[in-house]
């Protein structure tokens, strides 16, 4: 599809293609509006969007998404304890939403009906735009050119692409020397490609670009105090030091810090993508595996059992959701509703222990605790007739012995 006369609007990270497809759309007839969402990565935001407007944006968009995302994205995520295939802690995915949500509003602003990504047609990621966008403006078009046979056929390989960017002095980007495909947020770092894609070789730690490793983090363990308010954090306390944090952005900043700092959250998987195919990657995921682990060790004490068994079957499927780029589906909020009741009771301290890699609670209570110190004590009767177990072993356990008859 080769238009031309559009306006559209293209999620911009600065990196080489998005430039050259900006350059190219351009070059094709159309205009092009410029979105950068700053999501917390680590990037120079000025230096991007001078860049948009050196390859001919008619406006640059650079939108600050971070106190937004971490209270309505990360922090909801947390409260799911939504991960994929028990290890991944969503950190791309989580991100997509809000990228594609502030992608149609300025669209919308702008009068554009073309939304145009630079994600490839081999991951996920064009599956979390694309859907997102579907559900968000349903009369858009959306123009993905790694689907383009026109674009593809101009652009065979990275050659190709580095004579389109000299051509047309698009800064190549020292990161296009650097082996692995990275994607970073407040919320994780992901590391892909390069020898990652051979999952029977070990990487480097070198790789990594902050944080520590736990091979090199402090001897000693730091002490934390998380408060959570309906499952979220409101407070963090340094009990080394007295350091108190409060806000939910200083918070998670607070949290991703230390987490770096003792090498917490780091996971090497092999997953399996929407597209069937696997795919091996690290994370680094430091204040997301601390508050993860914090918050799933408060509802020990505050959810019903029941409560927290269909919450349990739930994560699963919420976390195979946002994997899944279905975030604005009927779905995922029909599930969300579930998990916001659920965050009711989801009050109190956890008291964390963070060491070399670790983050592990130690202590926990609540004014909703459901936990009786007295029925559970191996040393009182706490109003527990020990005779009643009797007659409900015996019930519990009648298909047992029928079944043993046949
Ligand atoms: N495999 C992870 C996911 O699908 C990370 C993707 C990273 N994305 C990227 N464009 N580098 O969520």
């Amino acid at each position: 599809m080769l238009m031309n006369d559009n306006k559209i609007v293209l999620a911009y990270s600065g990196g080489l293609d998005t430039s050259i497809i900006l350059r190219w759309l351009i070059d094709c007839g159309n205009e092009v509006v410029a979105y950068v969402a700053d999501v917390g990565q680590d990037d120079d935001f000025d230096e991007i969007a001078t860049k948009a407007e050196a390859c001919g944006a008619s406006k640059v968009y650079v939108e600050d998404l971070k106190d937004e995302f971490v209270n309505n994205y990360v922090y909801k995520a947390i409260q799911a304890n939504a991960i994929y295939e028990g290890q991944y802690l969503l950190g791309t995915a989580v991100a997509r939403p809000i990228i594609a949500l502030r992608h149609v509003e300025i669209a919308k602003r702008e009068g554009a009906k073309i939304l145009c990504h630079g994600a490839t047609g081999k991951g996920n990621d064009q599956a979390r735009f694309e859907l997102a966008y579907m559900k968000l403006m349903p009369d858009a078009t959306i123009y993905s050119p790694w689907k383009d046979p026109v674009f593809l056929s101009e652009f065979k390989g990275r050659t190709d692409m580095i004579d389109y960017a000299d051509k047309h002095n698009i800064p190549i980007p020292v990161s296009l020397k650097k082996p692995f495909s990275i994607d970073e947020n407040m919320l994780h770092t992901s590391y892909e490609a390069g020898v990652l894609e051979d999952p029977s070789k070990r990487y480097d730690i070198s790789m990594f670009k902050k944080g520590t490793h736990p091979f090199n983090a402090p001897n000693t363990p730091e002490y934390i105090k998380i408060t959570f308010e309906n499952g979220k954090p409101s407070k963090v306390v340094n009990l080394d030091n007295g350091h108190a944090v409060k806000g939910p952005t200083d918070i998670f900043n607070y949290l991703c810090n230390l987490g770096l700092k003792h090498g917490i959250g780091i996971v090497d998987m092999v997953e399996n993508r929407l597209m069937g195919m696997k795919s091996r990657g690290v994370y680094v995921t430091p204040g997301g595996t601390i508050l993860y682990n914090a918050h799933r060790d408060l509802e020990s004490i505050t959810l019903d059992k029941e409560v927290q068994y269909y919450k349990k079957i739930m994560e699963v499927e919420i976390g195979k959701l946002i994997y899944n780029g279905l975030w604005f589906s009927p779905e995922f909020e029909f599930l969300m509703k579930a998990i916001d009741h659920s965050q009711k009771s989801v009050n109190g301290d956890v008291e964390m222990v963070l060491y070399k890699g670790n983050a592990s609670a130690i202590s926990r209570s609540s004014s909703s605790s459901l936990y009786d110190g007295a029925v559970a004590s191996m040393d009182e009767e706490g109003g527990y007739d020990q005779t009643d177990a009797k007659g409900f072993i015996k019930i519990f356990g009648i298909r047992l012995k029928a079944g043993s008859k046949k």
